[in-house]
């Protein structure tokens, strides 16, 4: 078990220190799905160019908005979906590709074409134990072999694949869903609320985080 996710304002603890040990000074990057801009903006100092791709305008506005009121003057964002787009054609050439919890089988493919050989793709995904209490596996999250799959069969090199889980035990039912209730519009929405609530009356206190953190190069 490593560190809670949160104990890096959020992002995935490991993932910046692999995009920094990659010469980001040196690179233009792409962050696809940046949401709110948090990974574009905790990587701005250190990198070239970041550029903030995300399909949800207003998290682009309001990444674009926290950018200028900071004063990073090296970050854009755009609205897109990052399944589709040519990365190749995003008015810089892209150094490397990095994702924080916004991976997908088809971005992969689309990061395959828009890097150039030796160029690397850093992400953090969810892992298939993310929230397994729930009992529902997330159609985004990855196994490590189906992940190895992917690259490999798109033409990556894998350097770094590893889980970073992190368990969280609540002392009772009502303190876990107290805590939790921020999730509970999402959760009664996509079906995992009222399992939750049975593997709770059933006695189970735990609710796991799992992301996988993956460094791989353009062959
Ligand atoms: C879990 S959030 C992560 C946001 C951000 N990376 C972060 O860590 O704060 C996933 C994000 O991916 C975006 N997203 C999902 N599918 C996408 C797609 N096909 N193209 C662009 N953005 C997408 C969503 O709009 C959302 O902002």
């Amino acid at each position: 078990m490593g560190n809670p996710p949160d104990a890096n304002h959020g992002l995935s603890p490991g993932l910046l220190d692999l995009i920094r040990a990659d010469c980001p000074s040196e690179r233009n990057v792409l962050d696809v799905g940046c949401g709110q801009g948090r990974l574009v903006l905790a990587i701005a100092p250190d990198a070239r160019w970041v550029i903030g791709l995300d399909r949800d305008e207003d998290a682009i506005a309001q990444a674009a908005l926290v950018a200028k009121e900071r004063g990073i003057v090296n970050v854009e964002f755009r609205v897109a979906d990052a399944e589709t787009s040519d990365y190749r054609r995003l008015g810089r050439p892209i150094q490397m590709v990095a994702a924080h919890l916004c991976m997908s089988d088809a971005i992969i493919e689309r990061a395959a074409d828009g890097l150039s050989a030796g160029d690397p793709l850093v992400f953090a995904a969810f892992h298939i134990d993310q929230w397994k209490e729930t009992a529902k596996v997330s159609r985004f999250a990855y196994s490590e072999d189906r992940l190895r799959q992917i690259l490999g069969r798109t033409g990556f090199s894998i350097e770094h694949l590893q889980v970073e889980c992190h368990v969280r035990q609540f002392a009772s039912e009502a303190e876990a869903m107290q805590t939790l209730a921020h999730l509970r519009p999402r959760w009664e929405s996509d079906g995992r609320w009222g399992s939750y609530l049975a593997y709770l009356s059933a006695g189970g206190r735990d609710l796991t985080q799992s992301h996988v953190v993956v460094k791989a190069r353009r062959r």
